[in-house]
Formats: C-alpha cells, structure tokens, sequence
C-alpha cells in the first residue's frame, strides 16, 4: 500500500516533494491508479486520467465528485491532490467540518482577511464531505467569501453526496448556495456518480456473499 511513510521513504522522491505531500494533510494515500473504474462504469476513467495531467490547474477549474457513500469521491480526490503535490503544488485537504471550523476560528480572532488570504494561496484545495453536516449561517457566509476569492484563480476538488439542487438544505439559503455553486460550477469538471458502494462490496466479499444481491 502505497502511504505517506512509504512517500517519505522513498528514495527516488526529493524533499520538496516529500513536503509537499505531507504539508498537504491527506487523511489517507489513494492513488487513481488503485481506483478499479470496471466497478464504477459511470465515472469517465480517460477524463480522470487526462485530469492528472494537471491542465485544469492553468485555468483554475474545479472538480466535484457528487455522489453515494462508498463510490470512491473521496479517493479520487485524494489521487489527484497526491498527483499535484508530486508536482510540487500546493495541496490541502480539508472535511467540510474542518474547514469551516478553521474559519469560524480565524473570524473570531480578527485574522479572517489573512486566513482567507493563504488558503487563496494554495493551488488546490480538496474540501471532503459537503452536505453529510448542516453547515450554520455564519460559516455559509465564511465559505462563500472563501469560493470567491479561489474563483477564477485557484482550483478546488469538492467532493458531495448531495445533488446540486439541494445545497440550499446544506446552508439553510437558497441565495447563499446558489452563489457559492455558481461560482464553483462555472468553470468545472462535474462527475455525478450513482453508483453502488466499493464499501459494501468489500463487506460481501469478506462475508462470502454475492456483491450483487
Ligand atoms: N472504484 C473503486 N476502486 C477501488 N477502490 C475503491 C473504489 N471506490 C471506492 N473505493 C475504496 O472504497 C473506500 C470508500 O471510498 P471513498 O472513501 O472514496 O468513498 P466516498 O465516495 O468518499 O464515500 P463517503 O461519501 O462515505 O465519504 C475507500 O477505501 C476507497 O479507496
Ligand atoms: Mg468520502
């Protein structure tokens, strides 16, 4: 298995890269090649893979995963933050959770403005798990002054299992979702993905029971 002491071990990778990997705080190492794409039919394995390549950086496109738990958004996430960060980029990952705990934080110790300015820094953000957790009014607005500062300049991998049409349930305001959406779809790459759970697929197979009942 392929981890973070396995990178930092790694005697062909140089230390920038090492740190990068690590600076990026990824709760776990996937990589897009360990993503069996035969299991998830849906998702466009030759957009995936040309999104490694990175080119969406250049023009600061985001990339959201929606979708059931278990279908892999988190993984695929990870697998191209860990691409760009061999790239040397700036990488962090965050749970939904975290990040906006992190701006309630900032907001209350008056360094918001310089919070938000070196998260605007980072080349790419991953931000996990929007819309598992109500998201309060106060963070909402955090958050969308967050996406606008990223927009057009920065790019953010978003993974959700909610449908677009219901992040106004996650922020509690049709308005607010409505601009933090427009402003993360403008320029994106969308894989909405229905598919069936890798976890319970992994349960039956250890259980011996048929993946497909
Ligand atoms: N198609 C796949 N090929 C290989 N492994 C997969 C695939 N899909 C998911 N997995 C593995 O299954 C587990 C669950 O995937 P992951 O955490 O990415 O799901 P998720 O969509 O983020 O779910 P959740 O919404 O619950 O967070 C992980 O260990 C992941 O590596
Ligand atoms: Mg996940």
């Amino acid at each position: 298995m392929y981890n973070v002491l396995k990178i930092q071990a790694d005697s062909r990778l140089d230390n920038s890269i090492k740190t990068k990997v690590k600076k990026a705080k990824f709760p776990f190492i996937k990589t897009v090649e360990e993503y069996d794409f035969s299991f998830q039919p849906e998702v466009d394995e030759k957009l995936i893979k040309e999104l490694c390549n990175l080119n969406f950086m250049d023009d600061a496109k985001n990339i959201i995963f929606v979708g059931p738990p278990g279908v892999g958004k988190t993984h695929l996430a990870i697998g191209i933050g860990v691409k760009a960060a061999l790239q040397r980029k700036r990488v962090l990952f965050f749970t939904t959770e975290e990040l906006m705990s992190e701006l309630i934080k900032a907001n209350i110790s008056s360094r918001l403005v310089e919070y938000i300015e070196s998260l605007a820094r980072i080349d790419i953000l991953i931000i996990d798990e929007l819309g598992y957790l109500e998201v309060n009014k106060a963070a909402s607005s955090l958050f969308f002054k967050l996406i606008s500062k990223r927009y057009e300049k920065k790019s953010t991998i978003l993974t959700t299992n909610k449908p677009f049409e219901e992040w106004g349930e996650i922020f509690g305001d049709d308005v607010v979702a409505s601009a933090i959406l427009d402003r993360l779809l403008h320029h994106s790459y969308p894989f909405l993905i229905s598919g069936k759970s890798y976890r319970m697929r992994e349960l039956f197979k250890n259980t011996g029971k048929n993946k497909e009942s």
